[in-house]
């Protein structure tokens, strides 16, 4: 690639007014493989263009998350709710991600108590006071994902589901602030970690965050649990998520081999997760979904 050739990233400016710089820098960057740092690939480098399709589909996204708010009350069935975000979802233009991905049935994810993620909605699936419940949805908007979930509080809830629940906000929001650009993937589960350990919580770790953007799941898999300086580096431009699951007893899950989806904590115990979308900019971080 010379320099008045047009940016590998696709943003259509000549190599040297885009990604020459970044080049350059990457390229005085020492890999410890040691600390299992790597190098992004580039087709997980996103353009502005790319970018603003992300935070188009987040603002979709967090639309329906906030009509769930309105909907969670003692005793709506998940299917309902389900429902209402397909309609808010298709009627805004936008694809929920989840339906039919990978053969998952319905359009959103809905886990309460000891369900770590991707419970199914059902009209079985009766919402009661005092349960807490994830709500997890993802929409596509013009070939771009915005995946975030969030936690909500069936009426009046325990003082142990509640502080649960604020504590998993927690390390989902230090993980974010612990991104920094030229630093590395580690820094994110390094800080989630700590706060859930310090608060008598595990970390489950049979599951994790994601890049996102050009499509639902992509590299790098985002651990919940590591070491500062570890895994791969951390550039402008990546999206990807930070979604910790949090339980209150020990991290093992099991997952459900009838419907194929659902899990739960191993101990029955209850687990929390809350989930952004975020965009690596230059100077930090800029959340995309929420
Ligand atoms: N939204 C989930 C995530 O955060 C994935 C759900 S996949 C589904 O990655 F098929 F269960 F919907
Ligand atoms: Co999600
Ligand atoms: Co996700």
């Amino acid at each position: 690639m010379t320099r008045n050739d047009l940016c590998w990233c696709g943003s259509g400016k000549k190599y040297k007014k885009c990604h020459e710089d970044f080049d350059e820098r990457l390229s005085e960057i020492k890999f410890d493989i040691f600390k299992g740092q790597m190098r992004p690939p580039k087709k997980i480098i996103n353009n502005p263009h790319d970018i603003e399709g992300i935070r188009k589909a987040g603002v979709i996204n967090d639309g329906a998350l906030d009509l769930m708010e309105t909907m969670v009350k003692p005793g709506i069935d998940t299917a309902t709710l389900d429902k209402a975000a397909y309609d808010y979802i298709t009627g805004h233009g936008g694809i929920p991600a989840c339906l039919n991905y990978e053969g998952f049935p319905k359009s959103i994810c809905t886990s309460i108590n000891n369900v770590v993620c991707h419970g199914i909605p059902s009209k079985k699936m009766i919402l009661k006071e005092g349960d807490i419940v994830n709500i997890d949805i993802t929409t596509i908007l013009d070939g771009y994902y915005a995946d975030a979930s969030r936690m909500y509080m069936v009426g009046k809830v325990s003082p142990r589901a509640e502080r649960l629940v604020r504590v998993t906000k927690e390390c989902m929001e230090l993980g974010i602030a612990a991104i920094r650009p030229w630093h590395f993937l580690g820094d994110i589960g390094a800080a989630c970690s700590a706060h859930a350990k310090a608060n008598g919580y595990s970390v489950v770790t049979d599951l994790g965050g994601h890049g996102v953007g050009k499509a639902f799941h992509m590299d790098p898999f985002v651990p919940h649990v590591g070491e500062k300086d570890t895994g791969m580096l951390l550039v402008p431009g990546m999206v990807l998520t930070v979604e910790p699951m949090i339980n209150e007893g020990k991290s093992a899950v099991t997952f459900d081999t009838n419907d194929g989806w659902t899990v739960r904590t191993k101990d029955g115990k209850l687990s929390a997760q809350w989930e952004k979308t975020v965009l690596i900019t230059e100077t930090g971080t800029e959340v995309l979904s929420s």
